[in-house]
C-alpha cells in the first residue's frame, strides 16, 4: 500500500457516517476514540429504523405474520454473525448486551458448574476491568483463585510465565485478543494451543480485535470468544458470546426467564436448547438487526482491507508521533522498516507527553476538535504495572485518514507548546 492510499475510497465511506461532518468549536471533528465506541453508518441506523417501521414484533413467541418475520430476521442475523466469525453452527452464537455481559455469563455459568474452591482461572496483566472483576466476584463467591500472566516492559505477555502458571487446578484461561490500552495483539493462537495442551479451555475477549481484523473462532480453536456490537460500527447494547457447542450444552443457564425454558412447573423446570438457554427474556432483536447490518457493512469493504488500512495509519501515526519532543508511547514499538504493523499492534496508541496531565491534554485537544480518550481506560492494574495514572489514547477506525493523523500530531505539538 502506498502511504496515504487505501484500497477503498475512504472519502466515499466517510459519507456513510453523517456524524463525521460534526464541527467541534469551529473545527472539523477528528474522531479518534474508536476503541471506546465506533460511529454508525446510515446503513446500520436505517436497518433498525426499517425494522421498527415494518417488522417489529416479539420473536419466537407468535404465529402471526410480524412475529414470524421478526423471528426470521433474528435467526438470519445470527447466521450473519456465525459467518463473520467463522463458527461452525449458529447455535453457538449467543446474543448478549456486549462483551462485558458475555464474560460475566461465562464466569457465572462456568464457575458454578466447573470450578471448586481453590481452582484457578488465568487472566493477564493487560485485561480490561470486564475481564478481571467478574472473576474476582467468583473468587469471593466460590473461593476460586485468579492468577495473572505478567507482561514484559515492551508490552508483550510473558509466555514462559504463562505456561508456568498452569497447574492441575487451572480450569480456564481468559485473555484479551488485543489490548485496549497498548494495542498489543496477543498471540492468542499460541495461548490457546498451550492451554489446550494442558487440557484447559479458553475464553478470548475479542472486543478490540473483531472490529479490526479477520477472526475465525474455528481456526483459533477458541472455546469461548466474545465481542461488542458498538465497537464494530453496530448499535450499543448488543454483543456476542461464541461458545463451542459442547461447552454451551454443558454449562447451566446464566439468567432465568422466558424463552430459555423447555417446560416450567413449580416442581421442576427444564431448559431450552442452545443458544436460547442463554437468552432469557425478549432478545434485543432490533439491535441484532443493526449488528448484522454493521457486519455486512465491514464485510463488504473486507476485514483484510480494513486491517491493512488501519495498520498503515497506525504505522504512520507512530512515526509522526515519535518525533514530538517528550512523547512517550506505550505498548509495542514497531520497527519503522516493517511494511506492516498488524501482526503485533492494533490501531490503538496510548501516550503521554512530558509531564502534561492526560486530562489537560485531552481537554485542549478537544478544543481543536480532536476526540481522544483519557484516563485509565478501565485497566487500572495495567496502569499500576506501567507506573502511571492514565494516558491519552488515540484509536483508529476504518474511516480515519492520514489528514486526521496530521491533525492529531499538529494538535499535540500545539498543546505541548502551551505548557
Ligand atoms: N472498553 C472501552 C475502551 O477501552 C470502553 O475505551
Amino acid at each position: 500500500m502506498v502511504n496515504g492510499q487505501s484500497k477503498y475510497d475512504i472519502q466515499a465511506v466517510r459519507k456513510d457516517f453523517p456524524i463525521l461532518d460534526t464541527q467541534v468549536y469551529g473545527h472539523p471533528l477528528v474522531y479518534l476514540d474508536n476503541a471506546a465506541t465506533t460511529q454508525k453508518p446510515h446503513q446500520v441506523v436505517e436497518a433498525m429504523v426499517q425494522q421498527y417501521y415494518t417488522a417489529n414484533a416479539n420473536v419466537h413467541r407468535g404465529v402471526h405474520h410480524l412475529s414470524v418475520v421478526a423471528t426470521d430476521m433474528l435467526e438470519q442475523s445470527r447466521e450473519t454473525v456465525r459467518r463473520f466469525i467463522d463458527a461452525e453452527s449458529a447455535q453457538e452464537i449467543v446474543f448478549t448486551r456486549g462483551t462485558t455481559e458475555a464474560i460475566n455469563l461465562v464466569a457465572s455459568s462456568f464457575c458454578q458448574q466447573e470450578m471448586q474452591a481453590g481452582d484457578e482461572v488465568i487472566i493477564s496483566t493487560m485485561e480490561h476491568h470486564s475481564n478481571i472483576v467478574p472473576w474476582q466476584l467468583q473468587a469471593e463467591r466460590k473461593g476460586i483463585v485468579v492468577k495473572v500472566i505478567p507482561m514484559i516492559d515492551e508490552g508483550f505477555l510473558c509466555m514462559e510465565a504463562f505456561e508456568e502458571l498452569i497447574t492441575s487446578r487451572t480450569k480456564l484461561v481468559s485473555v484479551a485478543h488485543v489490548s485496549n490500552v497498548l494495542g498489543t495483539i496477543n498471540p492468542v493462537a499460541d495461548i490457546i494451543r498451550i492451554a489446550h495442551a494442558h487440557g484447559v479451555p479458553i475464553l478470548i475477549d475479542g472486543a478490540q480485535s473483531v472490529p479490526h481484523m479477520p477472526v475465525s473462532v474455528r481456526a483459533l480453536d477458541a472455546d469461548f470468544y466474545c465481542f461488542s456490537g458498538h465497537k464494530v460500527y453496530g448499535p450499543t447494547g448488543i454483543g456476542v458470546l461464541y461458545g463451542k457447542r459442547e461447552w454451551l450444552d454443558r454449562l447451566p443457564p446464566y439468567q432465568g426467564g422466558g424463552e430459555m425454558i423447555g417446560t416450567v412447573s413449580f416442581e421442576k423446570t427444564t431448559f431450552n436448547a442452545i443458544p436460547y438457554k442463554f437468552e432469557a427474556g425478549t432478545p434485543n432483536y432490533v439491535d441484532v438487526t443493526g449488528l448484522a447490518a454493521a457486519l455486512e457493512y465491514v464485510e463488504k469493504i473486507g476485514m483484510d482491507t480494513i486491517a491493512a488500512h488501519e495498520a498503515e495509519l497506525t504505522h504512520y501515526a507512530l512515526e509522526q508521533m515519535s518525533q514530538i519532543p517528550g512523547m512517550r508511547i506505550f505498548g509495542p514499538m514497531v520497527n519503522s522498516q516493517r511494511s506492516t504493523v498488524n501482526d503485533v499492534r492494533g490501531s490503538v496508541i496510548s501516550f503521554l507527553v512530558g509531564d502534561i496531565h492526560h486530562l489537560d491534554m485531552g481537554t485542549l485537544l478537544d478544543r481543536l476538535g480532536i476526540a481522544v480518550r483519557t484516563g485509565h481506560h478501565c485497566a487500572e492494574p495495567l496502569m499500576h504495572r506501567l507506573g502511571i495514572e492514565g494516558t491519552l489514547r488515540a484509536s483508529f477506525g476504518l474511516y480515519n485518514t492520514h489528514d486526521e493523523v496530521d491533525a492529531l500530531v499538529a494538535g499535540i505539538r500545539r498543546v505541548s507548546q502551551m505548557f
